[in-house]
């Protein structure tokens, strides 16, 4: 037989004292409660009155009905109920397996249990904060308010956008080394002699030459439509090869359907990181930057590009005449 709780049984026990009680009768009459395993194995009962189970006389029985041994947990729960006081650490350990601290719950222990499952209740956030909103229509924003919201946020992130944009187009930046950005080329002794023929950089779209005037680097395309044009060693100057413009190696305008000079590059003369002399536009021409000192850094930047003079301003194109 399975084996009683023993505070179970020490809740009968009480139950069938009170009982007796009541009915005046002798407790050593009633029942011992039933313990299966105490009685099979042959230990002592909990107490005197069930160590030893004690057959009733027909007669006795008659004179006092015992009670009846099936509402035995109604009986505890009514008879003696069981306060905080009483119950020991064994006894919480075994009160999930008694039915009589279920019934012992009143509805008060039981609104207070809900009310701590409120209390522990974690609020939802994010996506389910939002539904939890819309079902409700109490807590949080409503349906409405957060198509607003989300309107409101796709506005300014659009509007924030073609700002970006808008600036990244009126101020471009450009990495050293890429066309727009600047072409450091070292020292002056870096620089191509004098009088010998024009090195192209692809990558930063100019020719590089060097004059008696100093440095210059002419933009690569052509003034007339764009073309790409070469340098002619023959001729010793630029020849487009679409409609056959010329200009000389300084750039300047001699012949052809362009009408002005080659475009040309800022070249800056850095010394101590400070730029002491630079390409500029003089009006009529474009003037080098002249010689640099020892030490000083030639930078081309390609990101300030001077606009080639009007073709009948050209000197060359003086020169052509002549010829
Ligand atoms: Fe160079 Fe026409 S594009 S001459």
């Amino acid at each position: 037989m399975a084996e009683m709780n023993p505070v179970w049984f020490d809740r009968v026990r009480r139950a069938q004292q009170l009982a007796a009680a009541r009915l005046g009768v002798d407790e050593s009459e009633m029942l011992p409660p039933r313990d299966g395993s105490t009685a099979e194995a042959g230990e002592p009962a909990p107490s005197n009155e069930t160590a030893t189970p004690q057959p009733e006389p027909p007669a006795v029985a008659a004179e006092a009905p015992r009670p009846s041994p099936q509402p035995e947990p109604a009986a505890v729960a009514e008879a003696a109920p069981v306060t905080a006081a009483e119950v020991t650490p064994s006894e919480e350990a075994s009160a999930e397996d008694a039915p009589a601290t279920i019934e012992a719950q009143t509805p008060t222990a039981v609104q207070t249990n809900g009310s701590a499952a409120a209390a522990n209740r974690v609020a939802p956030v994010g996506r389910a904060a939002v539904l939890e909103s819309f079902e409700t229509g109490h807590e949080g924003i409503n349906r409405r308010e957060f198509v607003s919201y989300a309107w409101s946020g796709a506005l300014g992130l659009l509007t924030l956008e073609s700002g970006l944009a808008t600036y990244q187009f009126m101020y471009p930046r450009f990495r050293e080394g890429e066309f727009g950005g600047k072409f450091p080329l070292g020292e002056a002794t870096a620089l191509p002699q004098i009088g010998i023929d024009p090195e192209g950089n692809a990558t930063g779209k100019y020719w590089l030459i060097n004059t008696d005037e100093g440095p210059r680097a002419l933009y690569m395309v052509c003034t007339h439509l764009g073309c790409l044009y070469k340098w002619s060693p023959s001729n010793n100057r630029f020849q487009c090869p679409c409609h056959a413009s010329q200009f000389s190696r300084e750039g300047h305008y001699i012949r052809g359907p362009a009408s002005r000079s080659l475009d040309q590059f800022v070249i800056e003369i850095v010394e101590d990181g400070e730029v002491v002399a630079q390409t500029e536009d003089a009006g009529d021409t474009i003037s080098a930057p002249g010689t640099s000192a020892i030490g000083a850094e030639i930078v081309v930047n390609t990101g300030k590009r001077i606009r080639g003079k009007p073709a009948a301003a050209s000197p060359a194109r003086s020169d052509v005449r002549a010829e």
